[in-house]
């Protein structure tokens, strides 16, 4: 293996310090950052996303109060309980997990989170300042995608970024902060005709897309950043990424592992905005 590790887990640990120390000196002000977490059904993957994110919380001194409604809940239910966290001064951030029941409108769901309250950067009115380079609440993944790639000093003006994947909480906020910090970005899709020729020209390839092993040593251009979001089951329950790493590793620059790489910098940056909502709340 030549390419370098983007190790996720030891960035996200440095900055849940930071946070830790700076909740320590909130408390002394009586602020406690407070985070609503709901999840709605039974899907496996949420289930483990929002215990790590409850435990981190635990970690860095924010308080965390979960809400796990059945498969059944009505999407008008979860718009009352918004209506209500929307409300709360003990809760600065309201997090959704991701994805809901099919009965359930998720934009109607994450239209109604307060834009105050929304660490996950999902809102619309979040996501449009991304747009024009206001960022405020930004998007936690390609937040934590951007500072494990600028820790490492990498530079990004000039350089070509290929996007794999156009979701609205990665492909799409990613591209947007790529643009603002100069690169020359491509975002491909399902319908893209020549995958394997746009990743070759990346620099910077970034893959979120869940297919295992989408991305082969032969799409890669020597000494790329490659950054893998995919963490997904196949077919035999095991974990496995969109990111062939055994390959690609001998030819990249900087390679993140799955797991230890993008997931535990995208909870980092959730606790972040959850920090930064406190103290824009109590205009600290
Ligand atoms: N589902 C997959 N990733 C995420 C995330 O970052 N936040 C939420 N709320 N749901 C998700």
């Amino acid at each position: 293996m030549s390419a370098k590790i983007l190790d996720g887990k030891k960035l996200s640990s440095q900055i849940k310090l930071k946070i830790f120390e700076e909740i320590k000196e909130l408390k002394l002000k009586n602020i406690t950052p407070g985070l609503a977490v709901i999840i709605v059904g039974e899907d496996k993957a949420s289930k483990i996303y929002v215990r790590n994110k409850e435990k981190a919380c635990q970690e860095v001194g924010i308080v965390s109060q979960k809400f796990e409604l059945p498969e059944t809940t009505s999407e008008n239910e979860i718009l009352e309980l918004i209506k209500k966290l929307n409300t709360k001064e003990d809760i600065h951030g309201i997090l959704v997990q991701l994805p809901l029941p099919k009965h359930i409108d998720e934009n109607k769901i994450i239209n109604l989170i307060s834009k105050n309250k929304d660490v996950d950067g999902f809102h619309p009115y979040n996501l449009g300042n991304i747009m024009i380079g206001r960022e405020s609440f930004v998007s936690c993944t390609p937040q934590g995608i951007l500072e494990l790639i600028k820790s490492e000093n990498i530079a990004i003006a000039g350089k070509e970024c290929v996007i794999v994947g156009s979701s609205n909480i990665v492909g799409k906020p990613m591209a947007m902060m790529m643009i603002n910090n100069n690169a020359t970005v491509t975002v491909c899709n399902i319908f893209t005709k020549d995958l394997e020729s746009h990743c070759r020209r990346a620099d910077i390839l970034i893959v979120a897309v869940g297919k295992e092993k989408l991305i082969t040593a032969s799409m890669v251009k020597k000494g790329a950043v490659v950054i893998d979001v995919g963490i997904n089951k196949n077919k035999d329950g095991h974990i496995c990424r969109d990111v062939d790493f055994e390959s690609v590793s001998k030819i990249a620059g900087y390679i993140t592992p799955v797991p230890g790489g993008v997931g535990p910098m995208t909870i980092a940056i959730l606790l972040q905005n959850t920090v930064l909502s406190a103290k824009e709340f109590y205009k600290f």
